[in-house]
């Protein structure tokens, strides 16, 4: 993976941190992209916090809901790294709400950010991936797009959305060398699970076999495995890392 450019979107957030971190260790380039409401201060200081922990990583604002935003940020990564190798679409949102409640907002928020966003960052990268003959995109879904969720119709939807674009992409490019897959975590300790009330998430632990949340290290290490040169044969794929909670 030396020398490969990885664009981590929600490269910020939890999990994203974690992936930039361990693409990083493994000798990628590796780009965060960041929104935080166009707080740029926020991004930098983060930034510096890695460079204090050992860990060079570039970072870019996107609004992933947005597709001249990401048509702009891939433009601009592509004049100063010349191409992306490896894309992690990462970063999405959580609105809780039962569907009776559910504003239009709500739902428009949770499906683009989740799920355009998909389309808005990949499309303009494929083009490229199939110049190069080369590439590895990972999407991140979850496991309540696979079980379903109270108050999440609009989150589960745009997260089973993710399987169909993976397996679609995977047969599109498999044969241009770049390979399409998804993960789909369970409950893992990060700000939007940490969101939740202690009461609701007692009761998510208590149905989670392993006996607690995961960490972002363990998708993170899933993402490295799937973004190296040896996984080629593995294409269209989900990998559940949920310990236990839903078994297909
Ligand atoms: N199953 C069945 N009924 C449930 C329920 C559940 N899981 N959760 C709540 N209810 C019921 C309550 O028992 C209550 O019933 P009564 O009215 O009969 O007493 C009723 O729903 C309360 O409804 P409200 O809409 O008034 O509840 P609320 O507004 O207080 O909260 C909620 C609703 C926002 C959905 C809240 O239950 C919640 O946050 N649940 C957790 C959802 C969740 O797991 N989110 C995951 C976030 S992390 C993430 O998404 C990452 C990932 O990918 C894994
Ligand atoms: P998180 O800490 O809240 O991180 C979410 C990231 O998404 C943030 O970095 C945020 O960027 C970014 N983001 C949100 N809206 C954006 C926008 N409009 N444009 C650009 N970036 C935006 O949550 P997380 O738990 O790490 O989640 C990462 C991914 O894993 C999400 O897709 C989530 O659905 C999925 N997931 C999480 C869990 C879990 O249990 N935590 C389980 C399954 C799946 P800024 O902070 O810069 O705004």
């Amino acid at each position: 993976m030396k020398g490969k450019i990885a664009l981590v979107t929600g490269g910020m957030g939890g999990i994203g941190t974690a992936i930039c971190r361990q693409l990083a260790q493994q000798g990628a380039v590796v780009i965060a992209t960041y929104n935080r409401g166009g707080d740029h201060l926020a991004a930098k200081a983060w930034q510096e916090e890695q460079r204090q922990q050992g860990y060079e990583i570039s970072i870019h604002y996107v609004d992933v809901s947005d597709f001249n935003s990401c048509q702009t940020m891939v433009q601009v990564i592509h004049s100063q790294f010349n191409c992306i190798d490896i894309l992690v679409n990462n970063a999405g949102i959580t609105r809780d709400v039962q569907l009776y409640k559910m504003n239009l907002e709500q739902w428009q928020a949770v499906l683009q950010t989740n799920l355009d966003s998909l389309f808005n960052v990949t499309r303009h990268v494929i083009s490229h991936m199939i110049e190069r003959r080369y590439g590895r995109i990972i999407n991140i879904s979850s496991i309540n797009g696979q079980k379903g969720q109270f108050g999440q119709t609009h989150y589960a939807a745009a997260k089973a959305g993710i399987h169909g674009f993976t397996k679609s992409l995977a047969q599109e490019v498999a044969r241009k060398g770049i390979t399409v897959n998804t993960i789909s975590p369970g409950y893992i300790v990060t700000p939007m699970v940490m969101s939740l009330s202690d009461e609701i998430r007692e009761k998510i632990i208590a149905q989670i076999p392993v006996g607690r949340l995961g960490t972002p290290e363990e998708v993170a290490r899933a993402v490295v495995f799937l973004a190296s040169e040896e996984s080629s044969f593995i294409t269209g794929s989900n990998l559940t890392i949920n310990g236990g909670q839903y078994l297909l």
